[in-house]
């Protein structure tokens, strides 16, 4: 039995008093133990997070790590020791906005997949294809292409401790969600091809999806065989959001 596993991604939003009225307000939710909660706040409010929700079930993650895992010359980069040093045991990668809008390569992502791990911390590697694609008919190659560069670099194996997201691009704060039988077939692909490595290790593996995920949508997602959670935007900034949503995977 795979757990149900619902994260937050908070994005580029929030300051210090945001995201304390969020804490506080997360913290008056009633959370089903059943299942596994991961807010991902922005970097500089990593350290915030992790104490205000110390007391909390939901753990916290970064958005980003550098490629190389420990200290080095690379100014900017956070890297994944640095966020196990201030108690941050997640980290996502390859996000689309970081793959679209910054550039970020299949090569780089697979490269910080595996620092993460290195690190001990759980990636979240998000895979996703943009509306050109799906129009064209090669979802299921451009999916299956992002998986493949990462299991190349970081091997079967490393999927033990991950977990894979599949957001699709034109699904991502714009308020069109895949059906969940559009999520449920790139689901099972995803699955499918981990299962020709390892099938023990497919079959372990959770697999969220996200998009537009809201309260009135979740369950109807989540009831799907292959759908093991969400990745949530834009409704992770709303207590009574995530917590509906939280309650709907536990269900
Ligand atoms: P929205 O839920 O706002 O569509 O964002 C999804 C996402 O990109 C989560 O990583």
């Amino acid at each position: 039995m795979r757990r149900p596993l619902v994260a937050g991604n908070w994005k580029m939003n929030g300051t210090r008093a945001s995201v304390a009225e969020l804490i506080e307000a997360l913290g008056q939710q009633e959370f089903p133990e059943s299942v596994e909660m991961v807010v991902f706040p922005s970097c500089v409010h990593v350290g915030q997070v992790v104490s205000g929700l110390a007391d909390s079930a939901i753990a916290v993650g970064a958005q980003d790590c550098a490629a190389e895992p420990g200290f080095a010359a690379l100014t900017g980069e956070v890297s994944a020791s640095q966020l196990v040093d201030v108690g941050c045991g997640w980290v996502l990668v390859g996000h689309s906005e970081r793959r679209l809008i910054l550039g970020e390569s299949d090569e780089m992502t697979g490269r910080k997949f595996k620092a993460a791990l290195a690190c001990d911390m759980t990636p979240v590697l998000c895979l996703g294809e943009t509306l050109e694609q799906r129009q064209a008919g090669q979802t299921l190659e451009v999916v299956g292409r992002q998986l493949a560069s990462v299991l190349a670099i970081a091997g079967i194996g490393s999927f033990e401790k991950a977990v894979v997201a599949y957001e699709p691009v034109w699904a991502i704060g714009s308020g069109l969600t895949a059906t969940p039988q559009q999520a449920q077939e790139i689901h099972a692909a995803i699955r499918e091809q981990l299962s020709h490595e390892d099938k023990r290790i497919a079959d372990g593996v959770r697999i969220l999806y996200g998009g537009s995920v809201k309260a009135e949508n979740a369950a109807e997602l989540f009831a799907m065989a292959d759908i093991d959670g969400g990745l949530i935007g834009g409704a992770s900034l709303k207590a009574n959001e995530f917590g509906a949503i939280c309650r709907a995977a536990g269900n």
